[in-house]
């Protein structure tokens, strides 16, 4: 007999008047570094922002290329920098904001598949959670409390 596998995903969804400190300056970065993202050709800007357990945050935005599949995203833009300058520090939180190019309202935007994988990656070489924060057009934070959240039956075991 068949079996079913389920799991249950959720997001927290944080009005901006309930936003921690750390969530508004985390949001905040990820809005500054989105205005310098280069993305000619979709003309859509994203900027992520990384919080580490030392306090430290770092943040990058999407490259694009001419040669479409080089551009990178800025979730991978920063995880890269940060992961290879400093292997050993954990990353908490990781807050994500976009908007197109020429409007004023920000755009809900959650991280892609590849982002997410290696976010995914991140919490298996620190054996933690990291939590994502995305911002949507309504002044909200959607809140996942780890990547399992939005990628459930993720890849995360060689061994099974
Ligand atoms: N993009 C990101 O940088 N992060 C995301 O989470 C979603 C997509 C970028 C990739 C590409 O440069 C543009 O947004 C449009 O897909």
């Amino acid at each position: 007999m068949n079996r079913k596998l389920e799991m249950t995903a959720s997001l927290e969804v944080i009005p901006k008047n309930n936003w921690t400190v750390e969530e508004a300056m985390l949001i905040s970065k990820a809005k500054e570094i989105l205005e310098m993202a280069h993305a000619p050709y979709s003309k859509f800007l994203v900027g992520a922002s990384l919080l580490l357990e030392n306090g430290e945050v770092f943040s990058g935005n999407n490259q694009e290329n001419v040669s479409f599949p080089v551009g990178v995203c800025a979730e991978r833009a920063v995880l890269s920098y940060v992961m290879g300058n400093f292997p050993n520090t954990r990353p908490l939180k990781i807050a994500i904001a976009a908007k197109r190019m020429g409007e004023t309202s920000y755009a809900y935007v959650t991280p892609c598949g590849m982002c997410r994988q290696m976010i995914n990656e991140y919490e298996i070489k620190f054996g933690c959670t990291i939590e994502i924060l995305m911002l949507n057009g309504q002044d909200e934070i959607l809140k996942a409390a780890g990547i399992e959240q939005l990628l459930p039956f993720r890849f995360h075991n060689l061994n099974c």
